[in-house]
């Protein structure tokens, strides 16, 4: 990772919530103790069962990580300014075209906007590191590929976006992973 891509990193954000897990710890020493992740007994979640998660506290331009079926997921809290430069960004700047909508997605009457992606990469599954500014929103710190604020890679090697898990929003503050609106 450059130096200047190491700049823009804000890892006090950057949140591990392990399945599981009682609380939450921030890499970077700041716990951040309004987040926590109720749901299904120990056994259940072991088996991978959906996970909810109170993202009450995670302001626009935040990220935390949370766990399922024991592989970390990006829930990230979209400024309107990356919203609209993911919306506005030509086909051209990526190599696995989606529209910015099919991967953005709010609470029913909410206004908040989310990106909900894997966090590993899909070129060798490292874990990509937050950049604070720009289109681009992470980079993977293993070969370098750049992936925008929605998870759509924009440089390679990864040879496509980072996937989206089924989730839902049981309310605008809790989001579900496991479980998409249809319920499956
Ligand atoms: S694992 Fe991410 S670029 Fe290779």
């Amino acid at each position: 990772m450059s130096e200047a891509h190491a700049s823009d990193v804000t890892r006090r954000d950057f949140l591990y919530i392990a399945t599981g897990a009682a609380g939450a710890v921030a890499v970077g020493g700041i716990v951040w103790p309004l987040v926590s992740q109720m749901g299904p007994n120990e056994r259940e979640k072991a088996a991978g069962a959906p996970v909810e998660i109170d993202i009450s506290a995670v302001e626009p331009g935040m990220l935390i990580t949370v766990i399922w079926r024991g592989k970390p997921y990006f829930v990230r809290h979209l400024t309107d300014e990356e919203v609209a430069s993911a919306t506005d960004a030509p086909e051209a700047d990526f190599r696995d075209y989606a529209s910015a909508d099919s991967r953005i997605s709010a609470a029913e009457g909410a206004d908040p906007k989310w990106a909900i992606v894997g966090a590993n990469c899909t070129h060798l599954g490292c874990v990509p590191t937050k950049i604070d500014t720009g289109l681009e929103g992470w980079i993977c710190p293993c070969h370098g590929s750049k992936f925008d604020v929605t998870g759509r890679v924009m440089k390679g090697p990864a040879p496509t976006n980072l996937p989206l898990p089924p989730y839902s929003f049981a309310s605008e503050e809790k989001l579900v992973i496991g479980l998409d609106k249809a319920g499956a």
